[in-house]
């Protein structure tokens, strides 16, 4: 029996890895929402990462630089005292963006990206842009001042099954784009196909992506598994297991090109578990411990800091954070549910287990 216990404990001191303490993440692909709402998920990112991209699509859209100016004081108001947090602002491109709120917007030094979503591919997207040759104006002055456009690459084509259209964006829209303007940056945000992944290798240095931890752990049979799973459903789609199997491999790469973006994307569990329910997964309440469990399986957690810390600020001519947080494997289970304004959300494992936990928040 001492004998077998020795053996056990031997065993687990082999394969349980050390603590891995990495300079403080930045999340370049967030929805933090507003009012009570925004209060009740703001301290789960925060104690996480240093600084978050925040995406525009309220209602209404964060449209203009004043708009994101005022969210970032709102989004601010709701950190935990203490804690040193920076929100990167986005402003939402309409077919009425102007390139003077493009020229505002770069003077204001707080907002950091443009976000395209292209009219009716996702929640709150009906105030996108239809035709991109209605904002080319838009788009040159974001080629003028550096500010890179991230990109929501479906088409909204009823024609194209969904899930081609990821695909199809980049045909159809994407490749046009970068030639059209051959000094815009831009960020392909949270890709889940081996075509983006191929592209995006292939492409030029101002072009990069962003990848989630749920189409890192997840195939699109997770939609279905023993019955629909409104909780899995996500824009874009969770894909194939070959494609997540070559995001993997990208997030893995140690290329600077691919970098983290949650896409935490938090609904009300009434507004998902209904006959016809919203997108959007929401991770902030385990995103670094998802992503170590991604890292660890794919043999690179060393690679990890690179992904989550350091290439996506580079991209966005950020400087690295002082800061550290440490991830274990210290097991926990996530709640069943957690509060969200006057309800709840059901968050990503919910009465399941993660297998990293956070010891040292931020
Ligand atoms: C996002 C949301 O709920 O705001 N949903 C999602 O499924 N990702 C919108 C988006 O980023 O597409
Ligand atoms: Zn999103």
């Amino acid at each position: 029996m001492v004998a077998l216990g020795q053996c056990r404990q031997r065993r687990i001191l082999r394969f349980a890895p050390m603590p891995l303490t990495l300079r403080a993440p930045d999340d370049f692909h967030v929805h933090l929402r507003d009012g009570a709402e925004m209060a009740a998920v703001v301290p789960h990112t925060a104690l996480r990462f240093a600084r978050v991209l925040v995406m525009p699509n309220l209602q209404p859209p964060i449209a203009t630089a004043a708009q994101a100016l005022a969210y970032r004081e709102r989004i601010l108001a709701a950190v935990p005292r203490g804690t040193r947090f920076e929100p990167l602002m986005t402003l939402y491109l309409t077919a009425a963006t102007t390139p003077e709120e493009v020229q505002r917007a770069s003077a204001s030094g707080l907002i950091h990206a443009v976000k395209y979503y292209p009219a009716g591919a996702t929640t709150h997207s009906e105030h996108g842009v239809t035709d991109l040759r209605r904002v080319y104006r838009v788009l040159a002055a974001l080629e003028n001042s550096g500010i890179p456009l991230a990109v929501h690459g479906e088409v909204v084509d009823p024609e194209v099954d969904v899930f081609d259209r990821e695909r199809v964006f980049i045909e159809r829209v994407l490749i046009d784009l970068l030639e059209r303007f051959p000094g815009i940056k831009i960020v392909l945000e949270h890709i889940t196909t081996r075509e983006a992944v191929d592209f995006v290798f292939a492409g030029p240095e101002r072009l990069a992506a962003t990848i989630t931890a749920h189409h890192l752990l997840m195939n699109r049979n997770a939609l279905f598994d023993g019955g629909l799973r409104p909780h899995h459903y996500c824009l874009p789609l969770l894909k194939r297991e070959e494609d997540r199997q070559a995001l993997v491999r990208a997030a893995g790469s140690g290329n600077p090109k691919f970098f983290l973006g949650t896409d935490s994307a938090p609904h009300a569990r009434g507004a998902k578990e209904t006959s016809c329910g919203c997108a959007g997964i929401y991770t902030a309440h385990a995103a670094m411990e998802l992503y170590a469990e991604v890292f660890e399986e794919a043999g690179a957690l060393p690679r990890l800091e690179g992904f989550a810390s350091t290439f996506g600020a580079a991209f966005y001519d950020l400087p690295p954070n002082p800061d550290t947080i440490t991830l274990a494997r210290t097991p926990w289970r996530v709640p069943a549910s957690l509060p969200f304004g006057d309800g709840v959300l059901i968050p990503f494992r919910a009465g399941a287990e993660c297998r990293w936990g956070l010891v040292h928040e931020r």
